[in-house]
């Protein structure tokens, strides 16, 4: 017999979609599994106005395959100079949800970032005052400090006391990677959250050296313990609300890889709901996965959930060993070459 599962249509909360052929690619794969996404801003320049965020959305939606039903939702680049006018801009535009912050120097495109919270204060007091959502990339940038305890040390220095002195300010902790981001976001009451990608629940930080060094399993934040993994897991399938699904699917050109300083970012894009199931699935607990895909994201940015459905089906798809940019340039995505057990089908199947 079939086996099927169908899930009131996913947003995925943290993806990148690049621009130019890259962007392409990622739109078909994301606008092929969820109703929205929250887009982030690191393109180069990064995109700071409300101005920029619609003409990127223009080109978000002119790179659609024809007849989809996907909806960016945009966040902007939060530096040491955003404006509280600009956030009230930001505010009143339905097409932009969120603010993120990249600490200055933590990973692609983040140079023109935050330096310290004391600069954005009245950026943050502005978002906190109209409900804008502020995304964080939870890591300090100091070289000082081992890089797998960069999360634990942003939490503690600079989240907790952010928290505590604009409680009303709501913040999702991007891509949580530690015990220590989930007892953050467990203890912090309703308006903190974080987004769990399907790379991080998946793996832990032996895959990066697994047989050699394997670039395509490296991205920022780096993998942990596997004792973090496990948190991970328990965190996003125990359907507390506070955890939603946010792939953080960063494609890179192979060549940017597979090079004596790679860049940091997983391609999941192509399977990103698949791969959330089988994880689910593992746990026993894929009645949890629609709350954790569809619900819980979408009720903490004060959205409507989605009335559309998707339906997967627990058949094997081989995944393609890279996909094609042009020019010779291509995306070697995650389980490349492998299988996935659960599959998508289209709509109206
Ligand atoms: O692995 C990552 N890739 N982490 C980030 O924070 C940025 C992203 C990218 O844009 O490539
Ligand atoms: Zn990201």
């Amino acid at each position: 017999m079939r086996e099927t599962l169908t899930l009131t249509r996913p947003d995925d909360w943290h993806v990148h979609l690049r621009q130019g052929a890259m962007l392409g690619l990622a739109a078909a794969h994301t606008a092929a599994r969820f109703g929205r996404a929250a887009v982030m801003p690191n393109l180069s320049p990064p995109v700071e106005t409300v101005a920029r965020a619609l003409d990127y959305r223009a080109e978000i939606m002119a790179a659609l395959p024809a007849g989809a039903e996907f909806n960016p939702m945009m966040s902007l680049y939060l530096t040491d100079h955003t404006a509280p006018d600009e956030v009230a801009a930001a505010a009143r535009c339905a097409h932009i949800i969120a603010y993120k912050l990249y600490p200055a120097g933590t990973t692609t495109h983040s140079e023109a970032g935050v330096t310290r919270i004391a600069p954005v204060m009245p950026a943050l007091e502005a978002m906190a005052g109209h409900g804008v959502v502020l995304q964080v990339h939870a890591e300090v940038r100091d070289p000082q400090v081992d890089v797998f305890d960069r999360e634990a040390v942003f939490i503690e220095q600079v989240l907790e006391p952010l928290h505590r002195e604009l409680p009303e300010l709501k913040i999702v902790v991007e891509h949580v990677t530690t015990e220590q981001g989930v007892d953050f976001v467990r203890h912090s009451g309703d308006h903190v959250a974080a987004t769990v990608t399907a790379h991080h629940l998946l793996f832990n930080r032996n895959q990066m050296f697994r047989g050699g060094l394997r670039p395509h399993a490296y991205c920022l934040p780096v993998a942990k313990r596997e004792r973090h993994r496990v948190a991970l897991v328990e965190a996003a399938t125990s359907g507390d609300r506070s955890f939603f699904l946010g792939t953080d699917s960063a494609p890179h050109r192979r060549r940017d890889k597979e090079s004596a300083c790679g860049c940091a970012g997983i391609y999941s894009a192509h399977a990103a709901v698949e791969l959330y199931a089988e994880i689910f699935e593992s746990a026993g607990a894929l009645d949890r996965l629609e709350g954790f895909a569809g619900h819980y994201g979408a009720d903490f940015y004060g959205l409507e959930r989605n009335r559309g459905r998707l339906t997967l089906e627990k058949k094997a798809r081989r995944v393609a060993p890279a996909y094609a940019l042009g020019g010779g340039d291509e995306v070697v995505p995650l389980r490349a070459g492998e299988t996935l057990t659960w599959s998508v089908l289209p709509p109206g199947h």
